[in-house]
């Protein structure tokens, strides 16, 4: 009932001659139809982005729908650009941003009123992991960030432990089973436990071709967000022929 989710997340990375790589990306999404694909480009390509036949997503967005917010862009801007699903609350948002739990709760809020998907980002530090309090961190982050009323259809969430981020380094398949399971134990908590049971929960952090088979295998690992390793066509189709092949 949860199809699998692969998303992209290009970071403030690509050009225009970096669209070209989008389809191979669609076709190897069209040849998958179990699961589905999205790509987040920077903002400044999502329209450009939209003929490409795979989903589009923003990277971020704003709580207000306008104003005076120099060099910030709305839900609504980046619908009318394109954009069907918008990741909020990422780690590097919250860190070189400072973004609080609450300022993400407000973009989600955002987001899935101008009728986006929001990714709703969580993870801990290393050292909270360290600490032994991983699966307490992201349990506060869950509550203080996805929205009361969240639906499964506008709702995803992303666990993103900040040290498996780009190091090439991820969780064991136990730590990624506690973790994910934690977090439909809270979304249940939240939101009742059948709006909970349809939530995507998605693992990201140094997924790639060779690790995605056994992290999409995890029960209630329901997809991927993927940065370095959703540049190119030919570092991304694995992951997602892996997610196919996982169903
Ligand atoms: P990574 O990034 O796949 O390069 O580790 C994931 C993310 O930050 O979304």
């Amino acid at each position: 009932m949860r199809r699998t989710l692969i998303v992209g997340n290009w970071k403030m990375n690509g050009d225009r001659a970096a669209l070209a790589e989008l389809g191979g990306i669609a076709t190897a999404a069209a040849a998958c139809p179990a699961i589905d694909v999205a790509i987040c480009p920077p903002a400044t390509l999502i329209a450009a982005a939209t003929g490409s036949g795979i989903a589009i997503g923003g990277q971020d967005c704003h709580a207000a729908a306008r104003g005076a917010h120099t060099g910030c862009l709305s839900a609504g801007m980046l619908v009318e650009a394109g954009a069907a699903l918008c990741i909020v609350g990422h780690s590097e948002r919250r860190c070189d941003q400072h973004e609080t739990d609450a300022d993400v709760r407000a973009k989600a809020i955002a987001a899935m009123a101008a009728g986006m998907i929001a990714i709703v980002c969580v993870g801990e530090t290393e050292a909270e992991r360290d600490a032994g309090d991983a699966v307490a961190v992201v349990a506060a982050q869950i509550d203080g960030s996805v929205p009361d009323d969240a639906t499964p259809d506008a709702l995803v969430v992303a666990y993103e432990p900040v040290w498996a981020i780009g190091t090439g380094r991820v969780p064991s398949i136990a730590d990624v089973a506690e973790m994910h399971g934690a977090i439909r134990t809270r979304l249940s908590a939240k939101l009742g436990a059948a709006a909970a049971g349809g939530v995507r929960i998605l693992y990201g952090g140094s997924m790639n071709g060779a690790n995605a088979a056994a992290l999409l295998a995890v029960a209630d690992v329901d997809g991927g967000l993927v940065g370095g390793a959703s540049l190119t066509a030919a570092a991304f189709v694995p992951i997602i022929e892996a997610a196919q092949a996982v169903g």
